[in-house]
């Protein structure tokens, strides 16, 4: 099994796992033979990308943290919580079941393949957040109810967000000074808007505040710096960036998730706490299991396994002659390493 992208796709090929819709029920079965007019639909309704079965990726299994169908149930609770100004409190059960499965997956690397793309991106992006996040709070052994509380502030970091205007949300210019103050009022119109949930953590709360300072303080609202700044503004910075710089969005094209941890390196200590983007480094698949690399020395490989410890050199099988490659272990591979994901 492999995830390949919609452009990747030919007819003929064969769904590894059903395809989700909007509302989170099947549209396609497991198995399912793709032919050219699904294919053009499936660009049209936005879909990066589908898991497939196919000769390169025989034997290979993927297993989620979090299962996409609680990832698009997650989504549309908040979805219809914001539009329907519902109970922000509802949103608890669904994230107390994320924190169980990434509790129970915790020895498998988080695996941020995005299957639907510009389509319902802020719901899917503030879950995918929240995954993250936990995901840290995983790493620094917290329990299951900070996790909880931890979840539910990463998920709701951009509530605020409900206020600003579409049209600057989503501009693809450059914004003006004023747009940007806009857009700088959100992480304090979501923290008044959780005001009145009684049942929430003021920890969670104040992660929604806190989600754009930065370590160096040069962030907003408030300018905070370094451990003024609480470890949940902190860890949700971390993810929120990562997803935000990985994703394609309507201002930037994708930024690959070994460039996106690389700036996040960069930038420890200064935008970010070093020590939660080491941790953040620890959980997340930059190259995930079942995508397809070129090694510096021309190699083409699948991706096998990924090394909690040395996320840049996974376990490869090459694609020509199918030998295996453990990037970490095997001293004639030292001195190669991974360029890039194969588009
Ligand atoms: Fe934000």
């Amino acid at each position: 099994m492999r995830f390949l992208s919609v452009n990747q796709l030919v007819p003929g090929t064969r769904l590894a796992r059903p395809l989700y819709g909007a509302g989170g029920s099947i549209l396609l079965r497991e198995n399912f033979e793709l032919t050219e007019s699904i294919i053009c639909r499936l660009k049209g309704l936005g879909y990066n990308g589908v898991y497939v079965n196919d000769e390169i990726s025989e034997g290979i299994v993927i297993q989620d943290v979090v299962d996409e169908k609680l990832r698009i149930e997650t989504a549309n609770r908040l979805e219809d919580i914001l539009k329907n100004n519902g109970n922000i409190e509802d949103m608890q059960p669904l994230v107390s079941e994320v924190v169980d499965s990434i509790i129970d997956n915790s020895d498998i690397i988080i695996n941020m393949n995005r299957l639907s793309g510009h389509h319902k991106y802020t719901y899917l992006h503030s879950v995918n957040v929240g995954i993250l996040s936990i995901g840290i709070g995983v790493k620094l052994e917290y329990n299951r109810d900070k996790l909880i509380e931890l979840g539910m502030s990463g998920m709701l970091h951009d509530i605020g967000k409900k206020h600003v205007p579409i049209d600057i949300l989503d501009k693809s210019g450059t914004l003006s000074k004023e747009e940007f103050q806009v857009i700088q009022t959100h992480p304090e119109r979501g923290y008044k808007m959780l005001n009145n949930a009684y049942n929430l953590s003021s920890v969670t709360k104040v992660g929604v505040l806190q989600h754009h300072e930065r370590f160096d303080g040069s962030g907003y609202p408030n300018g905070l710096k370094g451990h003024e700044i609480s470890m949940f503004g902190r860890i949700i910075a971390v993810s929120d960036t990562y997803d935000a710089m990985t994703s394609d969005r309507a201002y930037h094209k994708a930024s690959q998730p070994s460039e996106v941890i690389e700036y996040l390196f960069g930038n420890g200590n200064q935008r970010y706490d070093l020590r939660i983007v080491d941790y953040f480094s620890k959980c997340i698949a930059v190259y995930p299991i079942g995508s397809c690399v070129e090694l510096s020395d021309g190699t083409q490989g699948i991706v096998l396994k990924n090394h909690m410890d040395s996320v840049l050199r996974p376990v490869i099988r090459n694609i020509q002659n199918k030998q295996i490659i453990d990037l970490k272990n095997d001293i004639n591979y030292l001195g190669i390493c991974i360029t890039g994901l194969m588009q």
